[in-house]
């Protein structure tokens, strides 16, 4: 599974956890940056690429991390096939994918430890959406809104 990451100066330094914890756990990476700690850096030069990355399935799934995970989810909203979210609990990280097909899952750097982020992550990457019907139509309806 190819995993792509971004991160801005909020979430630098979750990053490079993240990004040792994933080649620990034998996932392939693509980094989107930032490659270094600039707190003049804005999150959408890094989140925009990573979420057309995995809108062109380019990677399996994305992770982005800013401060606070809440302006990285909302631009990754804006790109079309993009399924992003803040997830802060356990719960969500694989529930989002089970029933809303979450393909980038954001994170806040400020806000969520380590090794909560650790097990976020893993809870995201091991779920598989269900695809029941009722989820189906759901998210068609949330398609309809891209076209
Ligand atoms: C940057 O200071 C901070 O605003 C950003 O990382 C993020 O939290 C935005 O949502």
């Amino acid at each position: 599974m190819k995993i792509g990451i971004a991160a801005d100066h909020g979430g630098y330094a979750l990053k490079k956890v993240l990004h040792s914890f994933l080649v620990a756990s034998g996932y392939e990476i693509v980094d989107f940056g930032a490659y270094e700690q600039n707190d003049q850096d804005d999150y959408p030069d890094f989140v925009i690429p990573l979420a057309k990355a995995v809108a062109a399935k380019e990677v399996d799934r994305g992770i982005a991390v800013c401060g606070s995970g809440v302006g990285a989810s909302v631009v990754a909203n804006k790109v079309s096939g993009v399924r992003a979210a803040l997830i802060n609990d356990h719960f969500s990280a694989h529930q989002g994918v089970e029933d809303d097909n979450l393909n980038l899952l954001c994170l806040g750097g400020r806000v969520t430890g380590n090794m909560a982020a650790e097990e976020y992550v893993q809870a995201f990457l091991n779920a598989k959406f269900s695809g029941a019907e009722r989820h189906m139509r759901r998210l068609q309806k949330v398609h309809l809104l891209e076209k």
